[in-house]
């Protein structure tokens, strides 16, 4: 049984070099994951993988059922999750193409089912979200992204956006006042739920643009960003298989 599984998100649809030995339809009491988790195996390492917006990319950030998604994983027997995340370059050393392994979120979403404990009205749980991420995972991620000679963030604060529009220039200057250094939007609720199952969560932001008026200021298009996450994401992949070589 795998204890790790990867969640993939815009530009990582399918993990290559990964083995498939399995794909597991799941049913959970929150309703349908995104797709069939994929089990399989990658050097050497059992390990899942789920595409966070389906095997077609169809699924919006805002209709992604992240209770399903991590239950089906929580399920299955897993217990650390890596999530690859696209996200836009908010401070100025996350141009396209690099990576991050953020400490930190700041949740800007709204109207999403965030939490497994919604109707058990007699035992009232607050998970502690101090540290949205797993340290050691985070380390991990850092460790393998030097060793694969990739040059990466060590730390940063994902602020997750709502979506699917990508967001204002006044918008990106206030999240940066806040203190964020990367936007996304499927970052929340899937760290909070991720914690809610006490599963061991960490993710990898790709930049794959620079945020609304960053840069040098231009529109932000689609073939932008998926031209920069082609590059982006064969770091993540070889950050990946470092990772299970080590795991
Ligand atoms: N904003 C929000 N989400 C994103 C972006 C962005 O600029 N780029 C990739 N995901």
């Amino acid at each position: 049984m795998a204890d790790l599984a990867i969640i993939g998100g815009t530009g990582l649809t399918s993990l290559n070099g990964l083995e498939i030995t399995k794909r597991e339809v799941m049913h959970t009491p929150f309703g349908e994951p995104s797709g069939p988790l994929t089990h399989g195996v990658m050097n050497g390492k059992e390990v899942l993988f789920l595409a966070r917006h389906g095997s077609g990319h169809t699924i919006p950030p805002h209709r992604i059922n992240y209770r399903a998604n991590l239950w089906a994983l929580h399920n299955a027997g897993v217990k650390q999750v890596i999530a690859v995340a696209a996200v836009g370059g908010i401070h100025d050393a996350l141009p396209p193409g690099a990576l991050a392994i953020p400490d930190q979120i700041i949740d800007y979403t709204w109207g999403r089912p965030s939490t497994y404990f919604e109707d058990d009205l007699t035992h009232v749980t607050h998970v502690d979200f101090s540290y949205p991420y797993c340290e050691t995972l985070r380390l991990m991620l850092i460790e393998q992204s030097k060793a694969a000679g990739l040059c990466v963030c060590t730390e940063g604060t994902y602020g997750a956006t709502q979506g699917p529009r990508l967001e204002s220039a006044a918008e990106i200057a206030r999240m940066a006042r806040d203190g964020c250094t990367m936007v996304g939007m499927t970052g929340m609720p899937e760290a909070v739920l991720a914690r809610e199952l006490a599963l061991d969560y960490a993710c990898c932001a790709v930049s794959a643009n620079w945020a609304a008026g960053k840069g040098d200021g231009a529109i932000i298009s689609m073939s932008e960003i998926e031209e920069n996450l082609k590059v982006g994401m064969t770091r993540v992949r070889s950050v990946l298989e470092q990772l299970l070589l080590k795991i």
